[in-house]
């Protein structure tokens, strides 16, 4: 008999979305056009020219959507809530009211099902009319998601005790600034400076407003994209190396909220790009938070690499490991990332907000989905934060990525990484195996580790 792995009894079991990924409605209600909307109208920019037009056609379904999540017993939805859906224009000057109400509504109606909100407040979806002022890399665009987060929370803050400000800044500014893949489509390693520097102190404005705008007891959290660093050797170049994309992916960030600076690593090699800051900026940076979200799906291992430009450095593909469709999986990094955060950084509360991995799987003549990876997946990285927990780590939940599948990004719908598969033909929703199995877990609050997958030996 194995054992079973059980989890504190006010842990919270949920699943996470955001805004442009299952939405859709993408110009409807007097929404304005987000970064995202221009970006994969673009041709080439994603996957098949896939967009979010319709996305999952969440805008309409949120009432049936609310009854799956309610079936699978969820706890906490995680969602994100449209910049340009409120203020078309990014500015709080104009509010557009049937904007309020969507998320008025859903918030109300997740509450009747007993379901936990939990919005976050900017999930890579700028409006466009604010990026064509500059985006992130101003100033402005950091107290205009202050005034936003003010608006939102006076809205809803008399009902929503849980908030997340911004979602990975980090790969926001990297992916959308410097590699260009995600929106707005940029190549400047100056400006994807900036757009950190400026996420950051609009979250320490936004964690401020929300806080004198709700009226009552509320909890303030960023989600961030950490993950455990290992070097591909012992050798200096390699640790050298880990050093540095810990320092880039990791520690950029963590350090000026919770240390209310920069890492002194981080200033040597980008210090002359950061745009000039102001006094004030770091402690309204490391405004205290009441938690810290981590959405963690791989280990880095990185090895020295003399050519690549400036970093020198690369991330290798590690043998012997399992893979999805997108990176390692590797469930004793999140254990690892869980000890660091606790021991170096102190966090009151950590929320897992984003865990899981695309599979591709299909319906089966039955009407079921048989992702068993998914849910093999989920069981080990479980096993991990539990051990974490034992260890002393306050982590308070779990959230699965994601409920639906929806779109990702520049994968546009080909990455399946939802609990419940959808049909693109014609939109419907199927529980998959993952999520029956996931159902059991929370009704038990915790599972009996068992084998659902084993790597074919080739
Ligand atoms: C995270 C994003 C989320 C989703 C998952 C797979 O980095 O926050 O929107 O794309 O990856």
């Amino acid at each position: 008999m194995t054992d079973f792995i059980s989890f504190p009894t006010d842990f919270t079991w949920g699943v996470a979305s955001s805004a442009y990924q299952v939405e859709g409605a993408w110009n409807e209600d007097g929404k304005g056009p987000s970064i995202w909307d221009t970006f994969s109208h673009h041709p080439g920019k994603t996957y098949h020219g896939d967009t979010g037009d319709v996305a999952i056609d969440h805008y309409h379904r949120w009432k049936e959507d609310i009854q799956v999540m309610k079936s699978l017993g969820l706890k906490t939805y995680r969602f994100s809530i449209s910049w340009s859906r409120i203020l078309p224009d990014g500015l709080p000057s104009h509010i557009n009211q049937q904007g309020l109400d969507f998320y008025n509504r859903l918030v109300d109606e997740l509450l009747a099902n007993s379901i936990q909100p939990l919005p976050t407040l900017f999930h890579y979806d700028l409006p466009q009319a604010l990026q064509d002022q500059g985006g992130f890399s101003l100033r402005e665009t950091a107290c205009r998601f202050g005034d936003y987060a003010g608006i939102v929370a006076r809205k809803l803050g008399d009902r929503v005790s849980k908030w997340l400000t911004i979602n990975e800044p980090m790969v926001f500014a990297a992916n959308g600034h410097l590699s260009g893949e995600h929106a707005p489509g940029l190549k400047d390693i100056q400006v994807a400076i900036s757009v950190v520097h400026y996420q950051l102190l609009g979250h320490g404005l936004a964690v401020q407003a929300i806080r004198s705008a709700a009226g009552c007891p509320i909890s303030v959290g960023i989600a961030l994209n950490l993950t455990s660093i290992v070097p591909a050797s012992s050798s200096q170049e390699d640790l050298e190396a880990a050093r540095i994309i810990d320092c880039m992916q990791n520690r950029a960030t963590l350090d000026p909220i919770f240390l209310g600076k920069y890492p002194d690593d981080l200033m040597g090699l980008v210090g002359l790009l950061l745009p000039p800051m102001e006094q004030g900026d770091l402690k309204i940076i490391s405004t205290p938070i009441d938690f810290l979200g981590i959405n963690y799906y791989s280990r880095a291992v990185i090895k020295s690499e003399p050519g690549v430009p400036f970093i020198e450095l690369a991330p290798i593909r590690p043998q012997g490991s399992s893979y999805s469709q997108m990176w390692e999986i590797y469930p004793r990094g999140i254990y690892d990332l869980l000890i660091r955060l606790h021991c170096d950084y102190h966090p009151p509360q950590i929320l897992v907000t984003e865990n899981g991995m695309p599979v591709a799987d299909d319906l089966d003549f039955d009407v079921k989905v048989r992702d068993v990876r998914g849910i093999q997946y989920m069981q080990d990285h479980l096993i991990q934060v539990r051990n974490a927990i034992d260890a002393g780590v306050p982590v308070t939940g779990y959230l699965v990525w994601s409920l639906m599948d929806n779109f990702e990004w520049a994968f546009g719908y080909r990455m399946r990484f939802g609990l419940v598969y959808v049909d693109l033909d014609n939109l419907q929703r199927v529980v998959k195996m993952s999520g029956e199995w996931y159902r059991r877990v929370i009704s038990g609050n915790g599972f009996s580790p068992k084998t659902f997958y084993i790597e074919p030996d080739l």
